[in-house]
């Protein structure tokens, strides 16, 4: 199908609001005939898309496939920058990688890159991000806040807000936020998070923050060493989710943390992170590069480090880390 048309017939559908459109309404909006109508619903249920057509009514979508492409994710995208320039890919190495190159070439801010598979996804301290085809969200955002260097493991923070925010709208979960960056449910890790920077000296070009979401795998998907430590949205919900549903909600509510961010500082981000926080106020090991500290962990600190009170009755301030949390 001409990619143009298709477009604007996806278009006319998400006006309609999941209301019959008639053949006559279709055509005239998008400039074709009704048989060419006709054959090009046709060709929407071949790509899975389900359609009712009812005489004198007209045609509505009913369920769309769960395929992630630019056309769904720009659909009813309600941002104003973020998400508005859409690099979507079948299969790339790492949405990171893609997104870096497109950072140096002075990509728009609210850029982001979408792949339906990674074969090389990148997780924090060097690890591997599983990230098969079919199932998941892998994307990377870039922006460019004019903030100090050291003000950006916040962005990871208020990432982790806008994703727990975007799940509670899409789905009947409610997960926790493990700090810095991973998102749990019912002890095990839904989410990671994945924040890299280009700067120099103390100027941010470009964060690019690149977020894993297991959404429709079932426990059989994940390799057996994942198993007991990964879940999915829907091994949780029981419930399929409309992945470019879940990143356009994931996209609206990072662009108003972000501007909240930008006009009134870190603050209200912080107390949005701490109500969903599960690592304040427990015992917690932490595993850094520099090794590992153990105490109580009392709270995040206006930069966003963890504040943590030692055995040795220290105050000691992490800026990344591995967290385990005692029983
Ligand atoms: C973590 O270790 O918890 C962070 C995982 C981040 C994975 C995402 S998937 C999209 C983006 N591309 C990558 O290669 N990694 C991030």
């Amino acid at each position: 199908m001409q990619s143009e048309i298709r477009t604007k017939l996806l278009e006319a559908f998400s006006n309609a609001n999941g209301e019959f459109i008639s053949g006559q309404k279709i055509s005239e909006t998008i400039g074709v005939s009704r048989t060419a109508v006709w054959k090009h619903m046709e060709e929407l249920r071949k790509e899975g898309y389900e359609l009712e057509a009812v005489r004198r009514l007209g045609y509505r979508i009913t369920k769309k496939p769960d395929k992630i492409s630019a056309n769904e994710i720009r659909l009813g995208l309600q941002t104003k920058v973020i998400g508005r320039t859409i690099h979507f890919e079948d299969q790339v190495t790492s949405t990171q990688k893609i997104a870096q190159g497109l950072a140096s070439e002075g990509t728009p801010e609210g850029t982001i890159v979408v792949a339906d598979q990674q074969t090389s996804g990148r997780g924090r301290m060097a690890r591997a991000w599983y990230s098969p085809s079919g199932t998941g969200i892998w994307m990377s955002l870039i922006i460019r806040p004019n903030i100090p260097v050291s003000s950006t493991p916040q962005l990871t923070l208020l990432t982790a807000v806008a994703i727990v925010q975007a799940i509670e709208e899409v789905t009947p979960l409610k997960p926790d936020i493990k700090w810095p960056n991973d998102l749990l449910i019912n002890g095990k890790k839904v989410v990671g998070i994945l924040t890299e920077l280009q700067a120099e000296a103390d100027q941010v070009h470009s964060v690019i923050i690149g977020t894993g979401i297991n959404v429709n795998q079932q426990e059989s998907d994940f390799p057996d060493e994942l198993k007991p430590i990964a879940t999915s949205l829907f091994q949780e919900s029981n419930k399929k989710v409309e992945r470019s549903q879940l990143i356009q909600s994931i996209l609206l509510k990072f662009e108003n943390l972000y501007h909240l961010y930008l006009e009134n500082g870190f603050r209200p981000i912080k107390l949005l992170w701490e109500s969903y926080a599960i690592s304040l106020n427990r015992e917690i090991t932490a595993r850094t590069l520099n090794g590992t500290v153990k105490g109580k962990a009392l709270g995040i600190n206006d930069k966003g480090a963890l504040l943590i009170e030692s055995e040795e009755g220290d105050m000691i301030e992490i800026y990344s880390a591995d967290i385990n949390l005692s029983e």
